[in-house]
């Protein structure tokens, strides 16, 4: 369907700009239902250009004037922008419009929030702006003059000059319109300060409402430390003298770069210890640094166009997790990242939307910021510096940064950098941004004579417009174990570049027993045949955090899955194995509480489906209760020793170490309250002084079916904060029994405070749907069409959130003939809506496909 879309965009049909832009003047006379942008763009034709057509890009703009030197012209107004007889010589293109931003729901362009202007441009979002060549191969300085008697009023760069009713920023960096960004509103700032490396003093502000001014210090806090740890690790100063962050409560995503302004949803940013959870802290700490890092690897160094995408994400992402585990801890961020990739990439790359790295082809680019472009392409920046080393991962990145600084590049460039640097050819390697799908490494062991060979294969199944594929390089880091558990060969990376390879480890005394993958090398999926007691002595031996966690998990998805195909009960080797592993103090709590968390539904829906079965998502709910329950039952004196000896003491903070404990206690609590009912739940509720507590022994009760005065108390409590609000939505419909999660979803829709114009609330309640495996697939299809008719509600309104969310159907193909029958007409009766946005119809259409 896709393919014959008329609107598809074509990698392979790239040219260069007909024009170049030196200089960018913009004024804004703000309004909520007529804001004015007057722009003169000072223009140059491209020497590089294959032709000299003038076009520029806009959408839902009133042209008021438009003049070329000063003498005014009348463009020809076409589909998506304008065109014009342009001189070949440098001119200055100058325009009026007149734009809507309080009627702009699709939080796309200039619009409002709150009553407070603000912007999002990524990824062509400036067209709605003005008219402009909005590409990011056009970079730019832009000077910028707001007019609007808001009491704060920002745009991009350093500030020039202000007064009563207007204010002027100058960006000096040149950079593509998709980092634009213009704030006004009445807005207050926890403010601070930082000096860079080379001494320059840089203002640093975080602009809230006032009620939220409480939530800043930990933002802040990050911020610094963000800015630090690209100095020591990269060498990347900070270029502005200041760097504002605001928070808005209306974004359709996380948060967004913009040059020396970066605007975030306030669930991005906002956190109080009484609001906020320890994984909501992590999370903004990692999402202040990402956007940060961005400052150079996007914004001085950019997309040559929307296909490079994982150029600046890919990269961006394993910077920040890189920094995460810096902060925090390395092994428990890689097995997070791991579950992460597992949970939401697999899924991608084994359905209807897989893709590639980078896309070949696209009819709506918002709709290729998925979990592929972002956490596949971190893994693959991962393979690289795993390959090249340590040192010539450094030299790399310095002669990226040298080269590239103030360009617009692809992902040629990028591996190229690579290869000068460290000597390497990568032409195979590349592969791993063209060629969409998860590969399978299959393992065979041989043993004679001291010698121990693997014999690894590598496989990758076929995906859309994909179905042959090649072999990748794929770095598997391996040790060996000697039998009584000592480590015999240390980590090494083996590099599988064939179809099929064999690795021979010779001179060992016995038999040893190998760990592979370690540290989760590569985005692949491992088939590997174990026993149950080899997987149970890696759980207790293995040097190798990530595979030591592996190897529970293994044991835990393989008794599981017996558990759902054949009937068996609740495997006691898995459950005693687990207890030695929690109870084992030398080990990190928070890694402990991983060790707790059982595989995934969906995650067990996708492994019976591959061994060419219909998954009962009811059968796999029960299954997993049955062994949750078994656990609980057979480790409640461990479980309950863990809660009462591991609980934090003293004020909260949202420290790593104090995060790991709480994690590891409300994991305990979970398991023992199905031994022991709800009464400890009810204690910490009621003891409660922060949110990780509160509304942990919240989710517990409620899971019990217990928790109907508590969830009335909490929104009493709470009903003035939207962000914790969000979490009272989505943890009734997350937490419910499967029979009865579609039926409180409908409720909720009905509750006065779901604002389902506010991308956050909408995915509270149906993203919580979507997340509830057994809830959502609910054998009468009522769930589908519970979505469908909201999906079908939000699209005219903000089709990018909408579009997103259709992807809890993208699993429909791996369900019995009932289940798919009744996705299948949703997806058709969606598809079939007159009117329906490019974004979704692009979506569904893939999936229908
Ligand atoms: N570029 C943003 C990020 O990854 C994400 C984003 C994309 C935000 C599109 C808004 C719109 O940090
Ligand atoms: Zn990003």
């Amino acid at each position: 369907m896709t393919q014959h879309d008329p609107r598809t965009v074509y990698l392979r049909d790239y040219t260069p700009p007909a024009y170049l832009v030196d200089e960018v003047r913009l004024t804004f006379r703000l309004a909520p239902h007529a804001t004015r942008v007057l722009s003169e763009i000072r223009f140059r034709p491209n020497s590089e250009a294959t032709h000299r057509d003038f076009f520029l890009h806009g959408e839902g703009l009133e042209l008021i004037s438009a003049h070329v030197d000063g003498e005014p012209v009348t463009p020809e107004l076409v589909e998506g922008g304008l065109r014009l007889d342009a001189p070949d010589a440098p001119f200055t293109f100058a325009a009026e419009v007149e734009i809507d931003p309080e009627n702009n729901t699709a939080l796309e362009g200039l619009y409002r929030s709150n009553g407070m202007y603000c912007t999002q441009c990524e990824a062509e979002g400036f067209r709605k702006i003005t008219y402009y060549p909005d590409r990011p191969d056009v970079m730019a300085s832009f000077h910028v003059r707001i007019e609007s008697d808001a009491p704060v009023l920002l745009s991009n760069g350093n500030p020039g000059e202000r007064g009563e009713g207007f204010a002027e920023w100058s960006d000096p960096w040149p950079k593509p319109a998709y980092l634009f960004a213009l704030v006004a509103g009445d807005l207050v700032a926890h403010s601070d300060s930082f000096t860079t490396m080379s001494g320059r003093e840089v203002a640093l502000n975080l602009w809230v409402r006032e009620a939220d001014i409480d939530k800043c210090a930990f933002g802040m806090e990050a911020l610094k430390k963000s800015m630090k740890w690209d100095e020591e690790v990269y060498g990347r100063e900070y270029d502005l003298d200041v760097f504002n962050i605001v928070a808005v409560d209306d974004f359709n995503m996380g948060a967004m770069e913009n040059k020396g302004l970066n605007i975030f949803n306030s669930s991005a940013v906002l956190a109080s210890p009484e609001t906020a959870t320890d994984a909501d802290f992590e999370r903004i700490e990692a999402i202040i640094a990402h956007e940060y890092f961005h400052n150079w690897t996007g914004n001085r160094v950019t997309c040559r166009d929307w296909f490079q995408l994982c150029l600046k994400e890919g990269l961006t992402v394993f910077r920040d997790q890189q920094f995460t585990g810096d902060m925090r801890s390395h092994a428990v961020k890689r097995i997070d990242d791991a579950m992460l990739l597992r949970a939401a990439q697999f899924r991608e790359d084994n359905g209807p939307l897989a893709h590639p790295v980078r896309p070949e082809s696209f009819v709506e680019i918002n709709n290729f910021y998925t979990v592929t472009v972002y956490e596949k392409g971190a893994e693959i920046v991962g393979m690289l510096k795993r390959l090249v080393g340590e040192e010539g991962y450094r030299k790399a990145l310095d002669l990226y940064f040298e080269r590239h600084d103030g360009q617009a590049v692809t992902i040629e460039d990028w591996l190229k950098v690579f290869e000068e640097a460290t000597g390497r050819d990568l032409s195979q390697f590349a592969r791993w941004y063209t060629q969409a799908g998860t590969p399978r490494v299959h393992v065979a062991e041989d043993w004679s004579d001291g010698r121990c060979t693997l014999t690894l294969r590598q496989e990758t199944p076929p995906t859309p417009g994909q179905p042959e594929k090649q072999p990748v390089v794929i770095p598997v880091a391996v040790g060996l174990l000697n039998p009584n558990g000592d480590e015999v060969v240390p980590t090494q990376v083996l590099e599988l570049t064939e179809e099929e390879q064999s690795f021979a480890f010779d001179g060992l005394a016995a038999r040893p027993v190998p760990s592979i993958l370690r540290g989760f090398s590569a985005p692949v999926i491992l088939r590997q045949v174990q026993t149950d007691e080899t997987r149970a002595f890696l759980l207790a031996h293995d040097t190798d955090p990530f595979n030591k966690w592996e190897a529970g998990r293994d044991l835990a998805r393989a008794g599981l899955l017996a558990m759902i195909q054949d009937g068996d009960g609740p495997d006691a080797g898995y459950i005693d194995a687990l207890g030695r592993a929690v109870a084992d103090e030398s080990l990190d709590p928070a890694f402990r509480a991983r060790l707790l968390a059982l595989p995934g539904e969906d995650e067990l829906a996708q492994a019976i489906f591959e061994a060419g079965q219909a998954p009962d998502p009811t059968a796999i709910f029960e299954a997993r209760e049955a062994l949750r329950q078994a656990i609980a039952d057979r480790l409640g004196d461990v479980l309950s020793r863990l809660y009462d000896t591991h609980q934090v003491t003293g004020p909260y903070s949202p420290k790593a170490a104090d995060a790991g404990r709480r994690a590891l206690t409300n994991a305990a609590l979970s398991l023992l309250s199905l031994s022991e009912g709800g009464d400890r739940a009810r204690v910490q509720y009621r003891t409660a002084d922060n949110m990780t507590q509160q509304i942990a022994a919240l989710g517990v009760l409620v899971k019990l079916g217990e928790g109907e005065a508590e969830l009335k108390a909490f929104e009493d409590q709470w009903r003035h904060e939207r962000l914790v609000m969000n979490k009272w939505f989505g943890l009734q419909v997350g937490a419910a029994r499967p029979e009865a999660a579609v039926g409180i979803a409908e409720a909720l829709t009905r509750h006065p405070d779901f604002d389902w114009k506010n991308p956050n609330r909408f995915r509270a309640v149906f993203g919580a749907l979507a997340g509830n495996t057994a809830g959502f697939h609910e054998p009468s299809g009522a769930g589908y069409k519970l979505l469908a008719d909201w999906l079908l509600k939000l699209d005219p309104l903000n089709p990018q959130t909408t579009a997103r969310m259709t992807q809890a159907f993208s699993t429909w193909k791996r369900y019995d003939e009932s289940r798919k029958r009744l996705i299948r007409a949703e997806l058709e009766r969606i598809f079939e809506t007159e009117g329906l946005s490019r974004d979704t119809s692009e979506m569904v259409g893939r999936m229908l496909a």
